[in-house]
């Protein structure tokens, strides 16, 4: 059974369960999925498995540095093998803003690495204004409110496209070749 490793980086956690389905997604196609936190990846992991996915989310435009880290830190055992890097930001949710050829997050932080992953996917977040401090709350509310997304400050929203993230644990369930 080839074994596929699945990387992730949240702050809130909808990252992990985006990761969680793919896992469902591929262990349904008989491929052995392990998922775990980037910043607990070793080298050691990336030479057991028989593919590599890193997934990241957004915050304030960024994802957190330990990503670009890891990359430039792994860049060559990402390239040895089948390797695959996703997005989760709210812009994602945006028709025209929705795949990796335009989402501009995803482009600038293609632009400041030097692993290009042979494939990509970006995913609409979610937005969870209770669970928020009051400053992310504000801030979050306004970039809502620039770009005509929802604003009531009680709202939990989730903008992820469920059948998307299924279509891509399938495409990555046969990344690694069959044991
Ligand atoms: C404080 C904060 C800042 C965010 N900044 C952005 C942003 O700049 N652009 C964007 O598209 N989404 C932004 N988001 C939305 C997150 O990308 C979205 O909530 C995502 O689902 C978070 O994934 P995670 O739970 O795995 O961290 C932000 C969310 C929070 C809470």
């Amino acid at each position: 059974m080839s074994q596929l490793l699945i990387l992730y980086s949240t702050t809130d956690g909808h990252t992990i369960r985006i990761c969680e389905r793919l896992r469902a997604v591929a262990a349904a196609l008989g491929t052995q999925v392990t998922v775990k936190p980037l910043a607990d990846g070793t080298a050691d992991d990336l030479a057991r498995a028989d593919a590599v996915v890193i997934g990241a989310s957004i915050r304030y435009g960024k994802h957190k540095p330990e990503v670009g880290a890891f990359i430039a830190r792994h860049q060559a055992a990402l390239e040895a093998k089948p390797n695959a890097f996703f997005s989760v930001n709210v812009v994602a949710r945006k028709p025209g803003k929705d795949v990796p050829e335009a989402n501009p997050y995803l482009l600038k932080f293609l632009k400041g690495i030097a692993w290009k992953p042979q494939r990509l996917a970006v995913f609409a977040g979610k937005i969870d204004y209770p669970s928020y401090g009051a400053l992310d709350r504000t801030m979050i509310r306004l970039i809502m409110w620039m770009t005509k997304g929802p604003t009531d400050p009680t709202a939990v929203i989730e903008f992820t496209d469920w059948s998307r993230v299924e279509a891509f644990g399938r495409d990555i369930a046969h990344l690694a070749p069959a044991a």
